[in-house]
């Protein structure tokens, strides 16, 4: 049994997500995880809040609270609302766990005892008016090389260039707005990126090979890595992070220095898994076995295209760094941006839709279906209301849950509460067969090659061969003078009702769990059909009882969506609110940075 490893960039702790971050992380690595698990394989799913950082300091001194009891109750809100979703993480970590702590640390000592840490003093940009030091975030400015006014002092969300922040034009402090900005001298770790250049090359081109990455991500890796790796500092003064450790930096740590969030933050990957090992208090999980010398493992991440360079180039050079067997990524699949009416959604100004209002308006199978159906794969995508009540009201609602009523409904009504008997397989079954064969095998390429939006087509092509059938055969008419023949059909239907129960799971898996319940009231197992064996739809026999689920989806109508326009603000007018910018990528935006 193959093991496979899944991750999704960890969410930052400030704040519940709106759907552009679930779309682009967490949702397509749940669908991934569910859809590996219905084919059998051992998978572990991994995700986490990533707490460190002046994002986590910033929004909790917003709240007024203490950065500590800040985190704790935003993870189990996250948390919450993750659970909604339907989100079947195997761990659900934070990274400011003790573990994280350790591992983090681990990894530091190894870089240095291997030569690829340095201790550099550097000038760094000092508020007098805050009297600190501003690290990253709490600087904002002008983008050197694009312009953009709100850049922050790590990276310009509107070109996605990793910024230092004495790179910005016309630079501000966060906290206070005030310029009165010094360059002052201090000492931080840097890691020596630069020396690792040619071994991360040879690694992305060989075991990790982009070639057999989706474009996005493998096209984003080479561009980084032929502009050059730079040595990069991995420490931050900050109060909030994984300390420094004192046995090899006395100095630095009693300055009270810790390592820069995304340093720690793909580290936790590692650490949560060990969270979810340590949480289980057995020697049954052994979490170590996923990382190290883990060559049975492939290891697919998920994420955000402007995540795509820490966790293809400077991830791998930390881990490579360390000398240690550490499990690197095999696949990287990666998202544009999702919009609101064409503009920035926007975690600062409350703009578009958030994953907990989402769940207020409607059930998570509603939103899981319409968001990997229209997932920003190959492009940035448009959320609208419209868009969304069209594509429920037409696949959901119609193609797929009018089907399997129809079929229960009318079944019950004319031959009771078994699955009925009679009727022989003839052509039409046999070409129903052939195109569901065929239709699963798509869908399974697909799956497995990470194109979600197409394997959505195909399952909704699943979902329409079943309607397309049912209106040739039209078992209302055969029940007048062929009540054997309405038969036939209906059991074949119920049978395409069972295939979609199993198949739908990883995109909608209330909706599929409700469908196979139709028919096994007692087991709940979705049991994967190899596209050969789904050929002969006969699983269900006749006799077999049945019950029909309460509808699976209902449409929304005319005055929802005046409704969710309304409580939303999404118009057609809002568009382009501030559409040359990354949509998305402020959800961890400080006061001001947005
Ligand atoms: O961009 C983000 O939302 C980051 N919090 C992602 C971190 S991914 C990882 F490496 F931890
Ligand atoms: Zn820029």
């Amino acid at each position: 049994m193959a093991r496979h490893l899944v991750t999704s960039a960890l969410p930052y702790i400030n704040g519940i997500k709106h759907l552009g971050n679930m779309v682009g992380s967490m949702l397509p690595a749940d669908v991934y995880a569910r859809y590996l698990r219905l084919r059998g394989h051992d998978v572990l799913y991994i995700c986490a809040t990533d707490e460190h950082g002046t994002p986590a300091e910033l929004a909790a001194q917003e709240a007024g609270l203490p950065v500590a009891e800040f985190c704790a109750r935003q993870h189990s809100a996250q948390k919450e609302v993750y659970d909604g979703f339907g989100l079947a993480f195997d761990h659900f970590g934070r990274s400011s766990s003790q573990q994280n702590a350790e591992i983090t640390q681990h990894f530091a000592r190894r870089l240095q005892e291997q030569g690829f840490i340095e201790q550099r003093t550097v000038r760094q940009v000092y508020s007098v008016a805050d009297g600190r030091f501003l690290p990253d975030r709490y600087i904002i400015g002008t983008c050197p090389y694009c312009g953009y006014d709100k850049a922050r002092g790590d990276q310009c969300e509107n070109c996605t260039r990793v910024l230092d922040p004495t790179d910005l034009i016309d630079a501000r402090s966060a906290i206070s707005g005030s310029t009165e900005l010094e360059v002052r001298e201090t000492k931080h770790l840097f890691l020596l990126q630069s020396k690792l250049q040619s071994e991360v090359a040879a690694w992305l081109a060989g075991n990790g090979s982009t070639e057999r990455w989706p474009v996005l991500a493998s096209s984003i890796a080479r561009k980084w890595l032929t502009e050059g790796l730079d040595d990069r500092a991995i420490t931050r003064d900050l109060d909030w992070g994984v300390p420094v450790p004192g046995d090899t930096w006395p100095e630095l740590a009693a300055e009270g220095k810790v390592f820069y969030v995304w340093f720690d933050a793909p580290i936790e990957y590692i650490a949560s898994t060990k969270e979810w090992a340590d949480s289980a208090g057995s020697e049954d999980r052994d979490w170590k076995s996923w990382w190290y010398e883990a060559d049975d493992v492939t290891y697919t991440q998920f994420m955000a295209k402007d995540n795509v360079p820490f966790h293809t180039v400077m991830f791998p050079a930390t881990e490579l760094g360390t000398r240690e067997p550490w499990k690197k990524v095999d696949f990287v699949k990666a998202f544009n941006w999702l919009t609101y009416y064409g503009g920035k959604f926007s975690t600062s100004q409350r703009r578009g839709v958030f994953a907990d209002a989402a769940l207020d308006v409607l059930p998570a199978d509603y939103w899981r279906y319409f968001l990997m159906a229209n997932a920003p794969e190959s492009d940035d995508t448009s959320f609208t209301w419209e868009l969304f009540a069209s594509s429920v009201n037409k696949d959901l609602a119609d193609t797929l849950g009018n089907f399997v009523n129809r079929v229960l409904s009318f079944s019950r009504k004319r031959f009771g509460d078994e699955i009925p008997a009679g009727g022989a397989p003839g052509e039409p079954e046999r070409e129903l067969g052939e195109e569901i064969g065929r239709l699963l095998a798509a869908y399974e390429a697909q799956m497995e090659a990470l194109q979600f939006r197409r394997a959505a087509q195909a399952l909704r092509a699943l979902w329409s061969a079943g309607n397309a059938y049912l209106e040739t055969k039209a078992p209302w008419l055969e029940i007048r003078t062929d009540p054997e023949a309405a038969a036939l059909t209906l059991r074949t239907a119920m049978n395409l009702i069972l295939l979609y129960a199993v198949v739908s799971d990883p995109f909608i898996p209330t909706a599929a769990r409700a469908m196979r319940a139709a028919f096994a009231p007692a087991g709940d197992a979705a049991v994967w059909v190899g596209a050969e064996e789904a050929r002969s739809l006969d699983a269900l026999a006749a006799g077999m009882p049945f019950t029909v689920p309460p509808v699976l989806f209902t449409k929304i109508t005319e005055e929802d969506l005046e409704a969710y326009r309304e409580r939303f603000g999404g118009r057609e007018a809002d568009a382009g609110a501030d559409p040359g910018t990354a949509p998305g990528a402020d959800a961890e935006s400080g006061p001001g940075a947005s």
